[in-house]
């Protein structure tokens, strides 16, 4: 790898073969050989060297995806990158490689919702019971192992309360009982935290998010350590989950200018944070305050700070914090995040899920904002006019 990151995104993946800065979409169902000694010199070397990009059908991937994997596990230093159509097919993935029936998993209570209801409603199906610990007191989480338990499962910060929790002490409880851990870092990424280097078998990132940057594709990353790479190969083998070559282009592009982007959306969510920070019925949830736990959570473990944030508004008038919500002229109103434009989303319990250590009271409403790549001026401006309606 060149001396810094940020060169290395702009000089990866150059193709003087075909003389393209980026690398072309290589689109193949069938990869074609010129003999059937070739197709098993090709088999041969995937069995020696499973991480090398050496494919014998189209669902193993093509040079396109290839390439962003090893983008990405440079990234992430980690011993390997899996490749999913979304997201979420990487939290799938992650657990359905390490965990049996039988098994137990502790899942951070402020869990992405659709990742509550894998875990807690589906995989009970399969005799796999899910407990869910408090992301600020980790005493939930030591308790609820046994020996039956097998994954802890981590998302930081957590899903809409964007609580910051302490990464090592989980690591250190996790090792001490010899538990494997998973975390979704799509919040962070690599670029400010890099989890397997923390300790992490597995690190899920959606690549819909900031790694695209331009809400038009979806992807996920699932980054490993040696330990778990065999188990979470021989699953990506039996999913057949698979990105296609053209979304890897797309997020392959869209990484070249990930430091760019992430630094900015920092820059600009401090400015909003700064701004809302002098309102008294609002609490940030942000890393933002100096002196609070989150901020010291944060400082410990990230090295930066992306552009979502939640807002705990304090009212007794529910309906004039949706009016808040919908009068923003320059925030659009939708799902996902990570892309270069602002949104904004009133959570209501849909969107909260049905956790067990959200502790919200009846005039206590949660907003979340990404805060995209516009002039924060005019965010600020936006914000200002329309806060003014909350009652
Ligand atoms: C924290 C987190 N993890 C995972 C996902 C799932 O990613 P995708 O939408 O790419 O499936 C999301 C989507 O919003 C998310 O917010």
């Amino acid at each position: 790898m060149t001396k810094s990151f940020k060169t290395f995104l702009k000089h990866t993946a150059k193709d003087y073969h075909n003389q393209s800065v980026n690398p072309p979409v290589v689109r193949a169902s069938t990869i074609i050989f010129k003999s059937m000694q070739d197709i098993r010199k090709t088999q041969d070397k995937a069995k020696k060297d499973p991480t090398g990009g050496h494919f014998d059908y189209g669902r193993q991937g093509t040079s396109t995806t290839h390439i962003l994997s090893k983008i990405l596990k440079t990234m992430e230093e980690s011993h390997h990158v899996f490749l999913t159509p979304t997201g979420f097919g990487a939290v799938f993935l992650a657990i359905f490689s390490v965990v049996r029936p039988g098994d137990e998993i502790i899942v951070a209570d402020p869990t992405y919702t659709p990742t509550r209801i894998l875990t807690q409603d589906f995989l009970k199906e399969f005799n796999i019971k899910t407990t869910f610990y408090d992301p600020h007191n980790l005493k939930t989480l030591e308790k609820n192992i046994s020996k039956k338990t097998k994954l802890i499962f981590v998302e930081n910060p957590g899903s809409n309360s964007f609580d910051f929790q302490d990464l090592g002490k989980i690591l250190s409880i996790a090792k001490k009982n010899k538990v494997l851990t998973a975390i979704d870092n799509t919040w962070g990424t690599p670029y400010f935290l890099k989890p397997i280097k923390l300790g992490f078998d597995m690190s899920i990132v959606s690549a819909t998010k900031y790694y695209s940057g331009h809400s038009d594709v979806m992807g996920g990353s699932l980054a490993v350590n040696k330990k778990v790479f065999k188990d979470v190969d021989k699953a990506n083998k039996v999913t057949g989950l698979r990105l296609g070559p053209d979304d890897a282009y797309l997020i392959t592009r869209g990484l070249r200018t990930l430091d760019i982007r992430l630094d900015k959306h920092e820059k600009n969510s401090k400015e909003v944070a700064n701004f809302l920070s002098k309102y008294k019925n609002i609490k940030l949830l942000y890393p933002h305050k100096k002196d609070s736990l989150n901020f010291r959570m944060w400082k410990k473990y990230y090295s930066g700070a992306s552009g979502l944030m939640g807002l705990k508004i304090k009212s007794k008038n529910k309906n004039s914090v949706i009016k808040f919500v919908n009068s923003l002229k320059l925030f659009g109103y939708g799902y996902s995040w990570g892309g270069f434009e602002s949104l904004a989303l009133y959570q209501d319990k849909r969107e909260q899920g049905n956790r067990q250590y959200l502790k919200l009271a009846n005039d206590e409403h949660l907003v979340r904002l990404h805060i995209g790549l516009e002039d924060p001026k005019d965010l600020i401006d936006d914000l200002k006019k329309c806060l003014k309606l909350i009652k």
